[in-house]
């Protein structure tokens, strides 16, 4: 097999060649003149990206730094919290506020099903002194896709603040931080915005800003007010990934050009094709179709051991996905379909899986009818 795997695991996902090429630039000097306009023009067109006005600042590391700066800059020890939990990554916000000493409190949804608006309510109804609201807008272990604009319209109802992950949803499904009144939204170079792992990126709204001025947990590289006070004078706090910076701006171009609406079209489509076509084949998908995510779908493999079923497929296809974490490691498989993919490669992905199932012909032909009547409409 080729040492050109397909990369359908939820991240990292493939980069394309420009935003490759461009991370492959000099160095420049990070406190110098290029870089002073290249970090403040980087982080205004990302605005465009997380549909905000408030500040987008970015940290070297990867997705849970930008979740760990979120928590050590609005959580003081005792404060009391509430963590929407339905998979590892709503787990890992659990994991963290508890890292810095915060009151946690866990709303647990099933695991393949998202959370219930409703049930916010009725617990912040009951608790009005929890201070923030952790959620996931993508749990990616399961493939189940939140309904931020709903809970964040519950949220605003009460003085708690909203802090979102987005790690494997922004740029690819639509989310409207400053509409949706999210105070911070965290997301991470190496999913929908197609660029190598290694940036974090946050979003910050002034209520959040005046909550950190209050807060007195420990930090030091993930001080945010330092990030933001630098960023005024055109300067990262620390020496940055520079190599990444060279190509979200290449990625920011190739989002700009297709624009957001297409962009999360082709994520739906992907989506949709990537169901009908594993269903056509007989599998069960974990996640029903209303809370179907855009860019991870999980599948049940309940006749072959998965761990098996996916190392065929990259062994004999060089397809790789991922397998289940935490409650379902062992029972599912995960397809990531999410930024620089297409249509075309979601049909290839549902051969080498119908092959390697030894099913032949109908998830493509299932997925490719889709395909088309879309494309005509
Ligand atoms: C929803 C979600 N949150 C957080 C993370 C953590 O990001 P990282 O691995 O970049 O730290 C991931 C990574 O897969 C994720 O999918």
């Amino acid at each position: 097999m080729s040492d050109q795997t397909h990369l359908r695991i939820p991240g990292p996902v493939p980069v394309p060649h420009k935003v490759l090429m461009a991370s492959a630039s000099p160095m420049i000097n990070h406190r110098g003149k290029q870089f002073k306009e290249k970090l403040p023009a980087v982080l205004e067109r990302l605005k465009y990206v997380f549909q905000t006005k408030n500040t987008v600042l970015a940290l070297t590391g990867s997705g849970t730094a930008a979740m760990e700066a979120a928590v050590a800059n609005l959580v003081n020890p005792g404060d009391p919290v509430l963590v929407l939990v339905g998979g590892t990554f709503g787990q890992r916000w659990a994991n963290i506020c508890n890292a810095y000493q915060g009151k946690v409190y866990k709303l647990e949804f099933p695991w393949g099903q998202g959370v219930e608006p409703q049930l916010v309510r009725d617990f912040l109804l009951k608790h009005p002194e929890i201070k923030i609201v952790f959620a996931t807008h993508n749990e990616s272990s399961t493939g189940v896709l939140n309904d931020i604009e709903a809970i964040g319209r519950i949220i605003r109802e009460t003085q708690a603040l909203f802090v979102v992950d987005a790690v494997s949803s922004l740029g690819g499904v639509m989310i409207q931080t400053d509409k949706w009144g999210i105070d911070i939204v965290c997301t991470a170079s190496q999913k929908c915005l197609m660029v190598p792992p290694g940036l974090a990126f946050l979003s910050v709204s002034q209520r959040a800003k005046e909550r950190m001025l209050e807060v007195k947990s420990p930090r030091f590289y993930l001080d945010l007010k330092v990030y933001e006070d630098m960023l005024a004078k055109g300067e990262p706090p620390y020496t940055p990934n520079l190599a990444n910076f060279f190509a979200i701006e290449e990625s920011l171009k190739l989002i700009e050009a297709e624009g957001l609406n297409q962009i999360f079209a082709r994520h739906i489509l992907m989506r949709d094709m990537i169901r009908i076509g594993l269903e056509a084949i007989g599998l069960t998908l974990l996640v029903e179709e209303q809370w179907a995510s855009p860019t991870v779908t999980a599948v049940r493999l309940d006749l072959m051991n998965v761990d098996e079923f996916i190392k065929e497929l990259r062994d004999h296809y060089g397809v790789e996905v991922a397998g289940g974490q935490g409650k379902l490691a062992g029972k599912i498989f995960r397809i990531g379909h999410m930024g620089h993919t297409n249509p075309l490669e979601m049909l290839t992905t549902l051969a080498a899986i119908e092959s390697c199932l030894g099913r032949y012909g109908q998830a493509v032909a299932a997925a490719e009818k889709l395909w088309i009547k879309r494309s005509s409409q």
